[in-house]
């Protein structure tokens, strides 16, 4: 690690208090003159970062810049994600993640953007990713479980993300399935995850998990802004951290990760979705009929009755939308 971004770690750690630069040469064991040139090449970078005389230097608590430094103080168990890496632009992180897996990456690997140019959203749509505004964040996990168990790691994200909303914002967030975010009846994330297959021995090699959580996006482009909404505007004023509410994420979803085989995270899923019991049309890629969703399972799939002819059926991937009442 680089003495800056030791310093940065440092001040991340005490946002919003001052560290003398002899504190901070002392932790790190180098002169202050190393510790003030590490400081003027985080202003460079856009640090809101003042140096009063006699106190010191402090990061102003609303620093919202990413990076590893910025979310590791959140993180309950760091070990759990060996390498987070932010960046600044990237197609999509979801195929930043796989390129990495595939190059060997470790389970728990995080790749995080500050924007996506080509932000991937469920069967092939895009996702809206602006600058500096939202969450878009990957990660790779490598688990031992069966593949249905395994599977289950798209809805068990779902709940993940809800708990990490809560306990950062107070705000109680709903599922649409299969794992849609919403609030007050708009979207404010989306969670798209893919998996490698090895054929050989039946196992996925790896997963990827994508999440996009709409944090303060001011203004979405008009067919967008129709079915999406952001965290903040909900909030009165309250400004979320996103490093703190990423850190909420990963610590939910190693919590989530070890109530897999068991299903625990199960219930809380049925409670927050906002979907079953409900009028909804099935849009698959054959067919669209109207039905009643009826229940989800124990693999996370939707149990539909249809109207057109009464039958049962099983849904394990696809499209919903909640059907109004017809006046
Ligand atoms: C959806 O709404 O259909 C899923 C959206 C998933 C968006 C996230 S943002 C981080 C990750 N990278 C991507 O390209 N997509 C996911």
């Amino acid at each position: 690690m680089t003495t800056k971004e030791y310093v940065l770690r440092l001040l991340e750690e005490h946002k919003g208090s001052p560290l003398s630069g002899s504190q901070i040469a002392a932790k790190l064991g180098v002169s202050r003159a190393a510790v003030w040139k590490a400081v003027q090449s985080l202003l460079d970078c856009g640090y809101p970062i003042t140096a009063a005389n006699n106190r010191g230097y402090c990061l102003e608590a609303t620093s919202d810049i990413l990076s590893c430094e910025s979310i590791l103080p959140y993180l309950h168990n760091p070990a759990f994600y060996p390498e987070i890496r932010v960046l600044d632009s990237v197609d999509s992180t979801n195929q930043e993640a796989k390129k990495c897996a595939h190059n060997g990456a470790p389970s728990g690997t995080v790749i995080l953007a500050e924007q996506q140019t080509a932000g991937r959203g469920r069967l092939g749509r895009s996702f809206y990713s602006p600058a500096g505004s939202g969450i878009y964040l990957s990660v790779i996990f490598r688990l031992d479980f069966p593949i249905d168990v395994s599977l289950l790691l798209t809805s068990a994200a779902a709940v993940a993300v809800c708990r990490a909303i809560r306990s950062v914002t107070g705000l109680e967030a709903q599922i649409k399935w299969v794992n849609d975010i919403y609030l007050d009846g708009k979207k404010i994330c989306g969670i798209l995850t893919e998996a490698s297959m090895n054929f050989e021995n039946q196992q996925l090699e790896y997963l990827v998990v994508g999440i996009g959580i709409n944090v303060r996006t001011g203004s979405f482009p008009p067919e967008i802004g129709k079915v999406a909404t952001a965290l903040e505007p909900h909030l009165e004023g309250q400004r979320i951290s996103r490093s703190e509410l990423i850190g909420a994420v990963l610590n939910e979803l190693e919590t989530v990760l070890n109530q897999l085989e068991n299903q625990d995270f199960l219930e809380e899923y049925r409670e927050r979705s906002f979907v079953l019991g409900k009028r909804i049309s099935v849009i698959t890629p054959q067919e669209s009929y109207p039905a009643v969703a009826q229940a989800l399972n124990n693999q996370g799939h939707l149990i539909v009755q249809r109207e057109d002819n009464g039958e049962t059926a099983v849904l394990n991937t696809g499209e919903i939308s909640i059907r109004r009442l017809e006046a």
